[in-house]
């Protein structure tokens, strides 16, 4: 690292110290921008974004066609209430609706992940009258009180305990253990097709079709959350099309807005029915320029054809991984994902500790989760001149 990069660290560290609330961990970087799947720093090195923003810039940072569709929107109507209905939700709703899986067809707008799973536990409760939540462990929903509720991870959910009802887990992929926890009491099952945060675990083949059936035996309500998986990131525009399985609700987020802090979450009409006026809603919910990102993300996505390219460039990295494990025998004991969400899980967890650090260092941002997953979750459209130089380069640090 430069000195210029050290020193402007050292001062964004100074000021954060005596100004932020310490919640978060930082990687000592300071960035100023962000274009296609490069980021750049305060003095103006560059870095290949292995996590496309958290999962978010999925059309690459700052696309043209969004920052375009947002700067229109934005000299336009930035914000009402939902007192009022705002042409670019009208026209979100019409380009959004047929490109939902079958059955959904009613969708909330609101600011964050964790506020879609919030709505939709809301809506479980007012479908089915009933307060159990079943989710499962190492699960990540987000950081509210009500998703917390249902996140199964201790090391979130363990400093928030004596507030939130006690829970009921299960392990992920098992669907003998969702048999025995699901029942006439359960408002809903809460899972992520793939989990990501959790170490990038995808589900067994006929665990989400096992589960649709279950729930329907118990007149439980099936939440798939696609915050992570949703828009085209598994190679297709949503993961449980996979599998040919359609939730009673379903969260997004992340992707979704590309940028733009925006999340939904989208039901079916027999579960709208239940739900009545002021039941939910948000001065964020439906904004304009939210509504105007998102409608210019999904034009990209579709248009440009993302989750085919997901599919079979995830698969190409995919290949790639396993030649790596298979001639680096004991350094990592799996790889696994879809599309373009891939988890390499290594062996030595004290080296994958340090490795996003040594990677930033080495100009590539990278995440490491579940303690030792490596997980890549790049721009849908990242470009192979930056991908493969860019893994290579993390390779020869793991
Ligand atoms: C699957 C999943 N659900 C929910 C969330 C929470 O989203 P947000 O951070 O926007 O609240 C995340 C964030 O990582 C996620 O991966």
């Amino acid at each position: 690292m430069s000195l210029e990069s050290q020193r402007s660290v050292v001062s964004a560290r100074a000021q954060e110290a005596a100004q932020f609330l310490p919640v978060v961990r930082r990687l000592p970087l300071v960035l100023v921008e962000g274009h296609g799947a490069r980021v750049r720093d305060a003095e103006g090195r560059e870095y290949v974004d292995l996590t496309g923003g958290w999962g978010v810039t999925c059309i690459g940072h700052s696309h043209p066609a969004l920052v375009e569709a947002i700067c229109a929107q934005a000299g336009r109507l930035m914000q009402t209430t939902n007192l009022f209905y705002t042409q670019a939700q009208l026209d979100l709703l019409a380009q959004f609706t047929p490109l939902l899986p079958p059955g959904l067809t009613r969708s909330f707008f609101v600011s964050s992940g964790a506020e879609a799973m919030d709505g939709a536990l809301k809506v479980a409760h007012r479908a089915t009258g009933r307060t159990k939540f079943v989710s499962t462990f190492d699960s990540f929903h987000g950081r509210t009180i009500g998703a917390l509720c249902v996140l199964g991870q201790a090391k979130h959910r363990d400093p928030y305990r004596a507030l939130l009802p006690e829970p009921v887990f299960v392990p992920f992929g098992d669907l003998d253990a969702a048999r025995a926890a699901i029942d006439e009491r359960t408002a809903a099952f809460v899972v992520e097709p793939i989990q990501g945060e959790g170490g990038v675990n995808v589900a067994p083949p006929g665990y989400l079709a096992g589960l649709r059936e279950l729930c329907h035996e118990h007149g439980t309500l099936l939440i798939l959350d696609e915050i992570q998986t949703g828009i085209g990131r598994t190679g297709r525009l949503f993961a449980c099309e996979h599998d040919g399985v359609v939730p009673d609700v379903m969260t997004l987020g992340k992707g979704l807005g590309g940028g733009f802090p925006v999340a939904a979450f989208v039901t079916s009409e027999e579960v709208a029915a239940t739900v009545s006026l002021g039941d939910h809603g948000g001065t964020y919910a439906g904004n304009p320029l939210a509504c105007a990102a998102v409608s210019a993300v999904l034009r990209v996505v579709t248009e440009e054809k993302l989750p085919e390219r997901a599919t079979e460039l995830g698969a190409r990295v995919i290949e790639r991984l396993r030649a790596f494990a298979a001639d680096r025998p004991g350094v990592a004991d799996d790889v696994r994902g879809r599309g373009l969400l891939i988890g390499m899980s290594l062996t030595d967890t004290e080296r994958a500790a340090t490795l996003s650090l040594r990677a930033a260092e080495a100009g590539v941002i990278l995440n490491v989760t579940a303690g030792r997953v490596m997980r890549l979750f790049p721009a849908l459209n990242v470009p192979e001149d930056d991908l493969w130089p860019a893994l290579e380069t993390v390779l020869a640090l793991v």
